[in-house]
């Protein structure tokens, strides 16, 4: 059995196409195979150092946990935790972080990085990836499905378990391996480049039908009339559409493209209907949850039970070995 875990920052803003068919669909795919354990958890404390409003946090929070229920689907099992409910977390990140090196962690990237953009700084971003390793480490989580950004955060959280145990003489933390997928496709926004949050050239799932139609009918095409044959492998609308559309229903459509009388307005049109039925189901489970949010709750309640039992065994391990205890 393999344990994964992977962590959403509730940072804001909501899930479009490409986080779900960039991410959360390999992982519930990972899911479905027996020999895989998935968790899914909130790094709220890691949201903190750039979340610095109560209120957004919180709208964050839930609006995350409703995407996430809604689109995970029934007949898998994952567990889902919430970071800052786990008790022990941050003393286990202490104890880390004490026999961590300071020269180590000024090699951090994104540290760097947001040095370059910002004149102040918080230290809760200087200390990210130790927290990082505590939130991966102290379950002996096998393996961590990430983007590319955090490869040097997966780095880090093998030399400090590496590190913790080679100073305690011990073997308690073992090292995870990050999974990259170094070929993941793009896809494209709305306008020429792909998808993402920065470009604000995104489709989200959970918006209106007429929001989403907006957005669609945007979508930046070629200029031919509707006299000229058009080719769908360099359309923007046709590589959305095949995340969609069966091998069957992309070939009509193909065909469509190729013909004289199609119009990129038709298959915009097409895309937003594939979308609709695709994402139906989680649609209106995201809207029910706006009643019955009270469902997500329990369950958090009892998964985040689970994890601090878990979680409380390993630490007083730790308490022994530092000699805290
Ligand atoms: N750093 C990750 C990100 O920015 C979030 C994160 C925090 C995380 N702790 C984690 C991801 C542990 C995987 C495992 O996306």
């Amino acid at each position: 059995m393999k344990k994964i875990l992977t962590g959403i920052k509730p940072t804001g803003n909501g899930m479009h196409l490409w986080n779900y068919f960039g991410a959360l669909k390999s992982l519930f795919d990972m899911a479905k195979e027996e020999w895989n354990d998935v968790y899914v958890f909130l790094p709220d404390f890691h949201s903190l150092t750039s979340v610095h409003n109560g209120e957004t946090l919180r709208n964050n929070r839930k609006r995350l946990l409703k995407e996430f229920f809604a689109l995970m689907p029934e007949n898998v099992e994952i567990t889902v935790f919430e970071q800052s409910k786990i008790n022990n977390l941050n003393n286990i990140n202490w104890i880390i972080s004490s026999v961590t090196p300071y020269s180590m962690m000024l090699r951090a990237h994104s540290f760097k990085d947001s040095q370059n953009k910002n004149s102040e700084i918080n230290m809760a971003t200087f200390n990210y990836p130790i927290l990082m390793a505590a939130d991966i480490i102290s379950y002996d989580f096998d393996i961590v499905p990430v983007g590319k950004d955090q490869k040097q955060h997966m780095e880090f959280a093998r030399d400090i378990a590496g590190n913790f145990n080679k100073t305690y003489n011990c073997e308690i933390f073992k090292l995870p391996e990050a999974k990259i997928d170094e070929n993941l496709m793009t896809i494209p926004g709305t306008d020429w480049r792909k998808m993402s949050k920065s470009y604000d050239n995104f489709i989200w799932i959970f918006d209106s039908p007429k929001q989403i139609k907006k957005k669609i009918m945007s979508i930046v095409t070629g200029s031919e009339t509707l006299e000229e044959p058009k080719n769908p492998d360099t359309c923007n609308v046709f590589a959305l559409i095949k995340l969609f559309a069966t091998p069957e229903k992309q070939e009509e459509i193909a065909k469509k493209y190729k013909a004289w009388n199609y119009w990129y307005g038709h298959a915009k049109l097409e895309l937003l209907d594939l979308v609709l039925k695709y994402f139906e189901k989680a649609r209106q489970k995201y809207e029910s949850f706006e009643e019955n949010f009270d469902y997500i709750e329990q369950k958090l309640e009892e998964w985040n039970a689970k994890m601090n039992k878990i979680l409380d065994k390993k630490y007083e391990e730790i308490l022994k070995i530092t000699g805290l205890r």
